[in-house]
């Protein structure tokens, strides 16, 4: 079988042609990048891990009747999704200050919000990712005010899901960055794209408050994979 061409390499993941029309592969890399590229390692097998870690996630949101871009995963580094036109904005949720947030408004690490806060971000790295309000959204016509209706509804509800499911595993979910886009096949139909991993999520042990995702490689506080690893480990993904 010859290899698919590669349609989009990003930071940590590639997009290659999918074997149908409405269909992509989305392949994990090893890369870790913080400080949009200014830090750049390698850690071997993060790739595996943030497929495996993705998947189980993708999967349990699924179940729980959120629609998402995923169809199954193909091997160790790569998964099949459905191809999507992706909004060009990061939404992030957090629950917990922590890492922007906390350097731009002066706050304390770990300070609890009083309810969740969500966030939009222009997906621009020339421009360091700015972050922009819902207005800016409409106004520039990135997505409609109803699909960002919709899209806050999602980020709630996904939010809830993977609180209590990862609470349940002895670990805070702090924030974390979600991407949607629109199905190529249905346009109107919004869904999670993308992935959510420990390179996106923020994610404390419970009793400890260590840090189980990429803040360890941002602030160089040990082993990137360990912490991965231990975040399959109690997931039940990896023994
Ligand atoms: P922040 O505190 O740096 O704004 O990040 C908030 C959350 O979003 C955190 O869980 C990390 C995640 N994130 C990404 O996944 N990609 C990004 O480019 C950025 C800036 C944040």
């Amino acid at each position: 079988m010859s290899p698919s061409k590669t349609l989009y390499e990003g930071k940590a993941k590639k997009i290659l042609k999918g074997p149908s029309k409405n269909t992509l592969i989305q392949v994990f890399k090893d890369d870790a990048t913080a400080y949009n590229k200014k830090k750049h390692k390698i850690f071997s097998g993060k790739g595996i891990l943030n497929n495996l870690i993705s998947e189980h996630i993708m999967e349990h949101l699924m179940s729980k009747g959120i629609e998402t871009h995923f169809k199954k995963r193909l091997n160790k580094r790569e998964q099949l999704i459905k191809k999507c036109e992706i909004i060009p904005i990061e939404f992030v949720v957090r629950n917990i200050v922590a890492g922007s947030i906390a350097k731009k408004l002066g706050l304390k690490e770990g300070t609890k919000l009083k309810k969740p806060l969500l966030e939009y971000y222009y997906k621009e790295d020339s421009l360091d990712d700015p972050m922009i309000s819902r207005d800016h959204v409409e106004a520039f016509g990135w997505a409609t005010k109803s699909e960002l209706k919709k899209i806050d509804k999602i980020s709630t509800k996904i939010n809830k899901i993977l609180s209590s499911l990862f609470i349940k595993k002895k670990i805070v979910l702090v924030d974390f960055k979600i991407e949607f886009g629109r199905l190529t096949s249905n346009p109107k139909k919004i869904v999670l794209a993308d992935e959510i991993s420990p390179d996106s999520c923020r994610l404390w042990d419970k009793k400890s408050k260590k840090k189980l995702d990429k803040d360890v490689f941002r602030r160089n506080l040990g082993s990137l994979i360990k912490a991965y690893e231990e975040v399959a480990s109690r997931l039940g993904i990896v023994q």
